[in-house]
């Protein structure tokens, strides 16, 4: 398959490890779900010797997971290797993904070896994986930075010693793209074992052209790009997929490859991405951004008008960003609320349907017409949501401009199944509920972040409000949709204090299992 280009997505490794991006258990099987439907090759689900809990999520992403890939990282040191094939070993198509620096800088500083030295480790390395599966990626870490014929020499070595995918990483985000695929290009040339594998890039995006970077390695010979949703990762993040995806298609004339993505299933992707981790899409993000196919200027409206294509390069349908023609509201059954939830891509039993099914007939009751982002954050709380310890009741807000009269909150919530109530007062109604709630539950986190996002238009839009805590060395995210922004603000709040609390308790579990190990 000389055009077929392999999508290896990172967003549950290298995406999850950058700042703010942490995501739980359950989170990630939702997402990997969501990425098997999205057509990706093969997921990277973690980096199983890096946490216990890592570990975990790889192996029940690999349970879960059907024909597609799912890889896990691993240091070239026999441990790393051996807990990555534990983890990844229950899928049905399992790979090990190791690498080692090549990069004379990192050579010297990082690993403090000489280059024959770092040559042997990663044959052993590889060989060691080899002797597990025969799907195996080797990565020359700062493969940019590094000298041409070693690492000809030293990716010889690794296909020699059974390595299929070799992985080619722009780390820093250093390159530029014809500089980058000039020496891809070279490298894929100069090794002489270079027809037994697949060679793949993996693009950081610190000077901004990480996906430029991965477009420029796939026009030398290149079949595997790494790249994670919404283009998140360490430091500026990674090659987005997205624009990778819908430039391979857009622009097919230029490429020539094909690739199994269904780019319809972009937007519910991203969004769904956004929604876990509780960061918003910048508005004026490619593809995916609220302004991405937004018409401001009279001219362009003028053109539009007459003809599309005359400022359009794709379609918003091709990305998944129309509402379809199946309109949910307080009249809809609970068949068309099904239909509905499966052409969205959500497979729904039918206790999850019947909950659901509950939840859109509240809503609809307060909003004449539910959207599609509506119903997606709908079903994220509803249904992927782990049980909860605390449960938030019944809100109520009286906010106050008179001097003397402070804002005041009352709140009935369930604690471990008992009904409590509390009230109080803070500098403005939200500081009042989070007062309140914290006092109730007898903590102090610190509120590292607070963001209010409006997810559909008009008045009645759904207010989504992201609400990130820190407490004993932990943070977690929790989100709250609904009509009234002081409930979403008190769903989020009460949402976090769970995940804190489950954050807690899934790290003294898994230190115990691991420590058998
Ligand atoms: O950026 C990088 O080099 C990596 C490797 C582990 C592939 O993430
Ligand atoms: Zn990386």
């Amino acid at each position: 398959m000389k055009n077929h280009v392999y999508f290896f997505d990172t967003t549950l490794r290298d995406g999850e490890q950058s700042p703010g991006a942490t995501m739980n258990l359950q989170e990630k099987l939702r997402l990997a779900h969501q990425l098997e439907v999205l057509g990706v090759d093969i997921i990277e689900a973690g980096f199983p010797a890096s946490s216990p809990g890592d570990f975990e999520s790889v192996r029940r992403i690999a349970e879960q997971a059907g024909d597609i890939q799912v890889a896990g990282l691993a240091r070239c040191v026999e441990r790393d290797i051996d807990l990555c094939w534990e983890a990844v070993k229950c899928a049905r198509n399992p790979r090990i993904h190791t690498f080692l620096s090549t990069s004379p800088l990192h050579m010297k500083h990082k690993l403090r070896k000489d280059p024959e030295e770092v040559l042997k480790l990663a044959v052993a390395g590889v060989r060691r994986c080899a002797g597990y599966t025969s799907n195996v990626e080797f990565s020359a870490e700062d493969f940019s930075r590094s000298e041409r014929d070693f690492l000809c020499r030293i990716i010889e070595a690794a296909i020699d010693a059974g390595a299929t995918t070799i992985n080619l990483p722009d780390t820093v985000g250093y390159a530029q793209p014809e500089e980058f695929a000039d020496l891809v290009g070279y490298v894929i040339r100069n090794t002489p074992n270079a027809d037994k594998a697949t060679f793949s890039v993996h693009c950081h995006d610190d000077l901004g052209l990480g996906v430029a970077n991965t477009l420029a390695a796939l026009r030398v010979g290149v079949r595997q790009v790494e790249v994670t949703l919404n283009g998140i990762g360490e430091r500026a993040g990674n090659a987005s997929l997205e624009e990778v995806a819908m430039a391979l298609h857009v622009r097919r004339d230029f490429y020539g490859l094909e690739h199994t993505i269904k780019t319809e299933q972009l937007y519910p992707s991203c969004r769904l991405l956004s929604m876990i981790i509780g960061q918003p899409i910048p508005n004026n993000k490619a593809i995916v951004g609220a302004n991405a196919f937004a018409h401001e200027s009279g001219i362009h409206q003028d053109g539009m008008l007459k003809n599309r294509e005359t400022y359009e390069i794709m379609t918003p349908q091709s990305v998944g960003r129309t509402e379809s023609s199946l309109i949910i509201g307080k009249h809809s059954g609970r068949n068309a609320v099904h239909n509905k939830f499966e052409s969205m891509g959500y497979k729904l039993d039918d206790e999850q349907l019947n909950q659901v099914f509950e939840a859109v007939k509240k809503l609809a009751d307060r909003k004449k017409t539910l959207l599609d982002d509506d119903l997606m954050a709908l079903v994220q709380e509803e249904i992927y949501r782990i049980p909860d310890r605390l449960r938030l009741r019944h809100v109520s807000i009286q906010s106050s401009d008179a001097g003397g009269v402070p804002p005041t909150a009352a709140v009935i919530m369930d604690v471990d199944g008992m009904e409590r109530s509390g009230a109080g007062f803070g500098v403005g109604p939200v500081d009042a509920l989070f007062n309140v709630i914290a006092d109730m539950v007898g903590r102090e986190p610190e509120l590292e972040q607070y963001a209010i996002n409006a997810i559909t238009g008009g008045t009645d839009a759904l207010g989504e409000v992201t609400v990130r805590l820190k407490e004993n060395g932990h943070s977690a995210v929790g989100r709250g949709t609904h009509p009234d922004i002081f409930v979403a603000s008190a769903k989020a709040y009460v949402d976090a204090l769970n995940h804190l609390g489950k954050r807690e308790e899934e790290g003294r579990r898994l230190h115990c299992q691991y420590d058998d190990k």
